[in-house]
C-alpha cells in the first residue's frame, strides 16, 4: 500500500468561488422540489461536513439537520466494498422530507447502502444530494438527485474530503496527484 506524506503536492480543481456559487444553486434547487415544508438533511460524516454547512446557509425556509457515520476507507485510496454504520442519526425519518448530503458517489456502494437503511425507516420523500461524482467508478446504480459537479476518476480532497484524514480544511477541491 502506497503512504504519502501531508505535504503531497495538491492539483487545484474546483476554487473556493465556483464551489460557493454552485452549492448556492443546489440550495435554491432542493428548496424548489419542497417550497412549503421543512427539509430534514442528514449529513453524511465527515466528508460532507462543510458542503452540509454551507448548503444550509444558502437555504431558505425550515431546515433541520442530523448526522451519521459510515465506515471510511481508514487510509487506502480505493474502497473495500465494504460498508459499515459506524454512528446513527438521533432522530427518527417518519414522514419527514429528508435529503441525504453527501461529499461523494464514487462506486455507488455507501449511497445504496445508506439509501436503504434511511428508506426502511418510513420517509415522506428521500433525495440525495452529493457535491461530487465519479459516474466512470459506479459499480451500482445509485440514484443521486443533486449533483455540485460530475469529476473525472482522479481521487480529490479539500473542502470536507480527506486522504487518511488530511486535507480537510483546504478551502477548494484539488487532486491529490500522488495516488491519480
Ligand atoms: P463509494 O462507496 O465508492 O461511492 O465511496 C464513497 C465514499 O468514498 C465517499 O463518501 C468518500 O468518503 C470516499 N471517496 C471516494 N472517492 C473519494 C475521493 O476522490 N476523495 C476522497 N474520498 C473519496
Ligand atoms: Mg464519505
Amino acid at each position: 500500500m502506497l503512504r504519502f506524506s501531508a505535504m503531497a503536492p495538491i492539483q487545484p480543481l474546483i476554487d473556493h468561488d465556483e464551489l460557493a456559487a454552485r452549492v448556492t444553486s443546489l440550495a435554491q434547487e432542493i428548496r424548489a422540489d419542497f417550497p412549503n415544508g421543512p427539509i430534514h438533511f442528514v449529513c453524511v460524516l465527515k466528508g460532507a461536513f462543510l458542503f452540509l454547512s454551507d448548503l444550509v446557509r444558502s437555504m431558505e425556509g425550515q431546515v433541520t439537520i442530523d448526522f451519521m457515520a459510515m465506515s471510511s476507507y481508514a487510509g487506502r485510496a480505493t474502497s473495500s466494498g465494504e460498508v459499515r454504520l459506524v454512528k446513527d442519526l438521533d432522530a427518527g425519518l417518519e414522514g419527514r422530507d429528508v435529503v441525504i448530503v453527501e461529499d461523494i458517489v464514487d462506486t455507488g456502494l455507501t449511497l445504496h447502502y445508506l439509501q436503504e437503511i434511511l428508506l426502511a425507516r418510513g420517509p415522506r420523500t428521500l433525495k440525495t444530494a452529493c457535491l461530487l461524482s465519479k459516474p466512470s467508478r459506479r459499480q451500482i446504480n445509485v440514484q443521486v438527485d443533486y449533483i455540485g459537479f460530475t469529476i473525472e476518476d482522479r481521487f480529490v480532497v479539500g473542502y470536507g474530503l480527506d486522504y487518511a484524514e488530511q486535507y480537510r480544511n483546504l478551502p477548494y477541491i484539488g487532486v491529490l496527484e500522488s495516488i491519480t
